[in-house]
């Protein structure tokens, strides 16, 4: 029995959601903690691929509770579908295996017309309304999942913020506002539609911890993309270090016994922002078409590139990385030689931290080591020793830049492509 924590260690899209499905087969809860529906992560049963957004993906499992905690910000409309798909393909969707915080922020409809009209284009963000969602809820102006099971409260809430919401749409934003008239009626349905699963997930989760219970928070994103040390501002608006599973969930940090870093055997991004290892050219295409990276939320190319230490050893400090899961190893299969950039240099200065100066990053140099690759087709190898030699020198190396041991490596999307190195919970 342990508790874990399970981020991501890049810029999001690492292979979490099936590292996250393998490991809730010994979980008892599995918590959200922060982002919302910005995140999708993929899932592949058999011959059914199933995305979820905004449901830890231990829903599939038997007897396990799957918490929405108070850190993540609820589009009311989009978990409720992922609730009727769950439940139409014979999945068991109810307040014995959801819970959803009363304290989380909700995704009003106002939140995602700004997320359109203002930011798409500067930050490439999902258009999901996470960010201004996240902006309300600093500035204490945001409607809670209390307040929407409230038509009273809501109604109360909304008749404080939908003026200035309004101004803000029409006449700044010059885009068409919602009548309040109408979001109250939906979003009142909505709220009743929820009731059911609402709690206070912070009460469940203790009580789970004093009983013995096995913990697995399951982070969305990747630590590259927090809001305090990622490349900000091209970041998401949450923290996606493991220290926001205590702060979004509400549980102290002396509870945490690991701390999984999902890591992708070469570099994904999706939006705007620095990526210094980027593949612009054929390489890259090649990554992107045989690793499937498209976003898995909005359908976008992800710009692709080489695995990348400096990105990796920020987010592995900040998080305190107890073990790392290297996945996608099998897309790098029938490379020549593979590179991975170890340190940047900025005139004669040489970085192995992430700058926090971004005007440093368009003329970086980046300095790579280069390993031989190989060509066998990983897909169906089940134990370490099968590994090609050269994929066993490229992982032996990568453990040992980071001063991190991997206990899962996954060479393939479905659960059985798996090898397993150590068991974490
Ligand atoms: P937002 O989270 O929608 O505000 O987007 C902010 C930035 O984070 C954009 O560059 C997005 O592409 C990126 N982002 C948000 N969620 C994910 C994710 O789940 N995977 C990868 N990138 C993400």
């Amino acid at each position: 029995m342990a508790n874990m924590i399970v981020v991501g260690t890049q810029w999001g899209d690492e292979g979490k959601g099936k590292i996250v499905d393998l490991l809730t087969d010994k979980a008892d809860l599995i918590i959200r903690f922060q982002g919302g529906n910005n995140a999708g992560h993929t899932l592949v049963i058999g011959d059914e691929k199933l995305i979820l957004h905004l449901i830890p993906s231990g829903i599939l499992h038997r007897n396990k509770l799957c918490i929405i905690a108070s850190g993540v910000v609820i589009d009311p409309e989009v978990l409720l579908t992922e609730i009727d798909e769950l439940v139409a393909k014979g999945h068991i969707v109810t307040p014995e295996t959801v819970a959803i915080s009363d304290r989380a922020h909700v995704i009003m409809p106002y939140h995602k017309i700004i997320d359109h009209a203002r930011d798409t284009e500067r930050i490439g963000t999902t258009g999901r309304g996470i960010g201004p969602a996240y902006e309300d809820k600093a500035r204490r102006t945001g409607i809670r999942i209390i307040d929407l099971i409230n038509a009273a409260l809501l109604q109360k809430k909304l008749d404080e913020v939908f003026e200035e919401k309004k101004h803000y749409i029409t006449k700044v934003l010059k885009v068409k506002a919602p009548e309040k008239a109408t979001i109250l009626e939906k979003y009142a349905r909505l709220g009743m539609r929820l009731r059911p699963f609402v709690t206070d997930t912070s009460i469940l989760i203790d009580n789970a911890v004093k009983s013995g219970k096995s913990l697995l928070f399951e982070g969305a994103q990747g630590g590259n993309l927090d809001m305090d040390y990622g490349t900000y501002p091209f970041v998401t608006s949450s923290n996606t270090v493991a220290a926001q599973a205590c702060v979004g969930s509400g549980i102290g940090p002396t509870n945490i016994d690991r701390v999984l870093g999902i890591c992708k055997a070469y570099t994904t991004r999706v939006g705007g922002g620095p990526f210094p290892t980027e593949l612009a050219d054929d390489l890259g295409e090649r990554l992107r078409a045989f690793g499937g990276e498209y976003g898995a939320t909005t359908g976008r190319p992800r710009r692709c590139g080489w695995l990348d230490l400096v990105a990796l050893r920020h987010t592995i400090r900040l998080s305190s990385i107890s073990h790392l899961a290297i996945t996608k190893l099998d897309v790098l299969s029938g490379l020549e030689s593979i590179r991975v950039a170890t340190a940047y240099k900025s005139g004669n200065i040489i970085m192995e931290s992430m700058p926090a100066d971004l005007e440093l990053f368009p003329d970086l140099e980046i300095l790579y080591d280069e390993h031989p690759g190989w060509e066998e087709n990983l897909a169906s190898i089940k134990r370490y020793e099968d590994l090609p030699q050269n994929c066993k020198a490229y992982i032996s190396y990568i453990e040992a830049k980071l001063g991190v041991k991997a206990a899962i490596i996954s060479v393939g999307s479905k659960r059985d492509q798996t090898i397993v190195l150590e068991e974490l919970l």
